[in-house]
């Protein structure tokens, strides 16, 4: 079978588990962890645990455990494959095999390499020799371009190796090249100066290409491809994780240029994200070679605005960041250039919590009124909500008390009161336990005549049941069914687990009404499992006859769901 690339995987292990599990499992945070009822049994209190940081989870009732894409297998009863295919699609990142597609993403970085080679070599030529005094201009050196590999593509550079090295699908896929409507390809960056983007391990997966000659945009990076996902990708990750892991430092700051300045002056621990906003798969990238991440915003209204727009993610990510704030109209490259390292070093030195800044700025601007300072208060009760860390949130929730002059335990209480509330309204709409629904459907048929068993059988679709073993166990049966009497007979060749789920207390006389409701049940939950899938797709879908293909599928299964529930009535 087909293996998934191990950059893929990689991918699909930064998702935050928590958000994977949020969907099926009300999560309440405790400790570092987080705590719900566990899916895979039935209980009363939270015995299932979910780990973010570590990205796992593990139920202490009755054992289950894995990271998100276990759950995503045991919940929904998939394949690893499967799983692993729903996660990506789900969460955009590009579903890529070993081998043939494994090659294609391959073959995408050694075209890269061929452009690289090609923009190193017209930076040294005659063409080349505006960006070169651009560069140098901007007080960089020679020693600055090989490191960073810095190029240039004129507007007529002859490409005609690389269309001969490479097929048309891995020209267009790379996001380097675009179709002209004659079907040629033509390259996508023209007169600029070219910045190669790197990934983790030092491989080309895109370009980043800065205008010149002040026209727009200023900033060209390469279309999104099998090797280039914006909202995984840091600029310099490749050389920072290094240093990160030295210093346990990692700077996050906003322009490619800021992360060369950075870097030249011994701050090789610094990247930058696409021209994006930082997304959590990024923090978590950092978080893996770093304790504390510092992240640097212009002083203007707009960089704070940025700075407390990141927050959210932070937050969900269980980390906190510092800030630092430079004058208005300087950026960490301007900066350096006007005042000098050591003036950013002292700034830096001085870098503060960036949520307690928030909680600062936010109390001040409500200039002593009591009731915009409420209002004011809402964000930060918000944000402290997110919150997943116990000590943390108390941490939090003590600063903000004080700055605010609000009573601790007050803003305890009225945390507390919001979870309530927002788990009541879950709660109502919770069914009886899947897996124990499946169980008991099970036994019941151990003790039920073999013709009754048939015909509770013959119209369902396995598919349905989401545990595995007891799937196979019902295969088995249905194989068995029609040359034997007694269910009981084959018991030895249906093992273990069924000899357990007989062993479970059933009346004789309802066996059949107990079969029937758990039977229901089973269908129930699969079409509204479907159901969620499909409005899922449906938000994220943009084509018309999809949708439209979407909605008749939600029409039918809203028919069948409500006959399913008038024959619970
Ligand atoms: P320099 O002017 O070269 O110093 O760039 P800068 O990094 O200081 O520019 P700025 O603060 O305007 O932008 C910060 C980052 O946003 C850049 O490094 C890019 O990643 C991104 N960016 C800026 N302008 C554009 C643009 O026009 N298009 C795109 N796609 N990204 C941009
Ligand atoms: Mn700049």
């Amino acid at each position: 079978m087909a293996r998934f690339t191990s950059s893929m995987l990689e991918q699909i292990r930064l998702i935050n588990i928590a958000t994977i599990i949020e969907p099926y499992v009300e999560l309440r945070s405790r400790g570092r962890d987080l705590w719900g009822l566990c899916p895979f049994h039935d209980e009363k209190s939270p015995s299932f645990k979910v780990d973010s940081e570590k990205g796992f989870f593990k139920c202490f009732g009755c054992d289950a455990k894995g990271d998100g894409i276990t759950f995503i297998m045991h919940r929904l009863g998939f394949s690893y494959q499967d799983a692993v295919i729903y996660l990506a699609e789900k969460y955009g990142i590009n579903i890529e095999y070993d081998g043939e597609e494994n090659s294609h993403s391959k073959d995408i970085i050694s075209l890269h390499d061929e452009i690289q080679k090609i923009s190193r070599k017209l930076f040294y030529t005659s063409a080349g020799e505006e960006a070169r005094k651009y560069i140098s201009d901007r007080s960089f050196n020679d020693d600055d371009f090989n490191e960073f590999g810095i190029g240039f593509l004129s507007g007529d550079v002859n490409y005609s190796t690389v269309y001969k090295m490479f097929p048309k699908d891995i020209l267009y896929n790379s996001g380097f090249f675009k179709e002209s409507k004659y079907g040629a390809p033509y390259a996508r960056f023209f007169n600029r100066l070219m910045l190669p983007i790197k990934n983790v391990t030092g491989s080309i997966a895109a370009f980043a290409g800065r205008s010149l000659d002040g026209s727009n945009p200023k900033y060209l990076n390469s279309a999104e491809s099998s090797v280039f996902h914006k909202g995984y990708t840091l600029f310099n990750i490749d050389k920072a994780k290094d240093a990160m892991k030295q210093s346990r430092n990692a700077l996050i700051v906003e322009g490619y240029f800021d992360v060369m300045r950075l870097y030249k002056s011994g701050f090789k621990n610094a990247v930058a994200p696409m021209g994006t906003a930082l997304t959590y798969e990024q923090i978590a990238l950092l978080k893996r070679y770093a304790e504390e991440i510092t992240v640097i915003f212009d002083g203007d209204s707009a960089g704070e605005k940025a700075a407390f727009r990141s927050l959210e993610r932070f937050a969900e990510s269980g980390l906190f960041p510092k800030v630092v704030f430079l004058p208005q109209t300087d950026d960490p490259d301007s900066y350096i250039l006007n005042y000098g390292i050591d003036s950013f070093k002292s700034l830096y030195g001085k870098r503060e919590d960036l949520f307690i800044h928030m909680i600062k700025r936010l109390a001040l601007s409500a200039k002593n009124d009591f009731n915009i300072k409420l209002v004011r208060f809402k964000s930060v009760k918000d944000m402290l909500a997110k919150i997943e860390n116990l000590h943390m949130k108390d941490y939090y929730i003590e600063a903000a008390a004080d700055i605010f002059g609000l009573k601790k335990e007050n803003i305890q209480e009225e945390l507390a009161v919001n979870r309530y509330k927002k788990n009541a309204v879950v709660n109502k709409s919770v069914n009886k336990n899947l897996y124990l629904c499946e169980m008991d459907f099970m036994a019941c048929l151990s003790h039920l005549p073999v013709d009754i068993v048939d015909g509770l059988l013959a119209d369902m679709n396995l598919e349905m049941i989401n545990n595995n073993e007891i799937k196979s166990i019902l295969k088995k049966i249905l194989e068995f069914l029609p040359k034997i009497s007694d269910i009981k007979d084959i018991t030895h060749e249906l093992g273990e687990q069924f000899v357990e789920l007989a062993m479970r207390e059933i009346a004789e006389d309802s066996a059949y009404d107990e079969a029937l409701k758990n039977k229901r049940q089973i269908e129930l939950n699969y079409l509204k499992k479907r159901q969620s899938e499909l409005i899922d797709l449906m938000r994220t879908t943009t084509d018309k006859t999809a949708q439209i293909s979407i909605l008749q599928e939600l029409n039918n299964l809203t028919k069948l769901i409500a006959g399913k529930n008038k024959d619970g009535e």
